[in-house]
């Protein structure tokens, strides 16, 4: 059976959802989110709002927003791990951890970046004028939020699929130089999720400053989409669908059959008025519900606070011992585990031993066994176990060199390569 696919997804906590973010993400990932073989992983992501935002009052309000809209509409937070990314200290230290495996040349080439350097060049200043080593990092920060819960499939729009790629390549990176401990992402791309034009008929877009807010009170939609631009045909003049905002927008939302309804009534002319008044009335059907909910959330701010807690708490449970675990990797270690440590424990089971004994003829004896308890060295046998021990202290603190002399107490041959590397062993150079 296959296992069970992780998929997880970071929201920007910068803006206020819009229409556009509803359809294009909200919708379709919620349901998503409700498949019983999957388990997903949806986070805000403030983190990286902080790249964006200069103003704290903004960063903090749109959490607040986007949180009860994921809330509203319908993400449920016992079936995922809904979390805020600042309450996972594990994402910036993994984030120093990924940095140290990152080229700084393929930081260079992320779109976002060099976006910015293009246009300082065109306008003739310095290439890196205004960039911030937070924006020139960002891709980092955001392989540590993919990385850090092994994320099979990451849903993101096409603008971010070169970020899922530098997080392969940096969880390779990584993986080469420490051992297998990340999953290969892949990106996720909704293709048959329609993009929906703004109120000017653009793609709708807080930079085209077009949008349709998720969450405006109903009279404030109702005037919103009276505003949507359409053409000057009049009253009974049929209409066309294609290339009208106010259609695709209704498609959005409506029934086939309701669409169909709609494209009918183009054809037999129907005024913009009550096209618009039609559309108004599908769309405030299926957010009105939703609406109520969101307009409780965001007067209880408290109840959202607790549930990203109890969110942090379940992702929390993920990350903090894979993080012990890759501190251990890296070699951020303890130092006084060193002895028990895997390498050194390899070399203990294999070190060779000085084992004292009596004989049945009262004598005292040792002998010196490699790791894997063949003889090295066999001693005669002594009056008192404290001259056997003597000597064997004498062989452990001068090593090969004592061996000459010794030989009238030996009966094995001292010319043995691996006896005097076992004696080695047990060598206390003196300072
Ligand atoms: N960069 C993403 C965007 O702007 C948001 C994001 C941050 C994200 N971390 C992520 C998306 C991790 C997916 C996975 O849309």
């Amino acid at each position: 059976m296959k296992k069970t696919q992780r998929v997880l997804t970071g929201i920007t906590t910068t803006g206020t959802p819009h229409l556009g973010n509803y359809v294009g993400a909200i919708r379709p990932t919620v349901r998503a989110s409700r498949l019983a073989e999957v388990q997903s992983f949806y986070f805000l992501a403030d983190y990286h709002a902080l790249i964006k935002v200069g103003e704290p009052a903004r960063v903090q309000r749109s959490t607040l927003e986007i949180a009860a809209t994921w809330l509203a509409c319908g993400l449920d937070p016992q079936k995922v791990t809904f979390y805020r990314q600042s309450d996972i200290p594990e994402i910036p230290e993994l984030t120093w951890l990924l940095t140290c495996v990152t080229g700084k040349g393929v930081l260079n080439r992320a779109h976002a970046y060099k976006a910015s350097v293009d246009k300082n060049n065109i306008a003739g200043v310095d290439p890196d004028a205004g960039v911030t080593a937070g924006l020139f990092m960002y891709p980092v920060l955001m392989a540590a939020d993919i990385l850090m819960f092994n994320a099979h499939q990451v849903p993101v729009g096409r603008d971010q699929i070169q970020h899922i790629e530098m997080a392969r390549d940096i969880a390779s990176s990584f993986n080469h130089l420490y051992g297998e401990h990340f999953t290969l992402p892949e990106a996720a791309i909704e293709d048959h999720v329609a993009t929906l034009p703004g109120l000017d008929g653009r793609k709708m877009s807080k930079s085209y400053d077009n949008t349709i807010p998720l969450f405006v009170p109903r009279d404030q939609l109702r005037k919103l989409i009276m505003g949507i631009v359409t053409d000057s045909r009049a009253p009974g003049e049929p209409k066309s669908t294609e290339g009208s905002a106010l259609f695709q927008l209704f498609q959005a939302f409506a029934s086939e059959e309701e669409t169909a309804a709609l494209a009918k009534a183009y054809a037999e002319g129907i005024a913009w008025g009550d096209a618009k008044q039609t559309l108004f009335e599908r769309l405030d059907r299926e957010i009105a519900p939703m609406r109520e909910v969101y307009d409780q959330l965001i007067q209880d701010p408290a109840q959202i606070e607790r549930t990203l807690k109890a969110g942090a708490e379940k992702a929390r449970a993920i990350a903090t011992p894979f993080t012990t675990q890759l501190r251990e990797a890296v070699g951020l270690r303890r130092l006084d585990t060193m002895v028990s440590a895997s390498p050194v424990k390899v070399a203990k089971v294999a070190a060779p031993a000085f084992k004292q004994y009596r004989e049945s003829d009262g004598l005292f004896y040792f002998k010196l066994v490699d790791g894997a308890g063949a003889l090295l060295l066999q001693s005669t046998g002594f009056a008192s176990g404290k001259e056997a021990a003597q000597s064997i202290a004498r062989l452990q603190q001068e090593g090969a060199q004592a061996l000459q002399s010794m030989q009238g107490q030996l009966t094995t041959q001292v010319e043995d390569p691996a006896l005097t590397e076992a004696l080695a062993h047990f060598a206390h150079p003196k300072a």
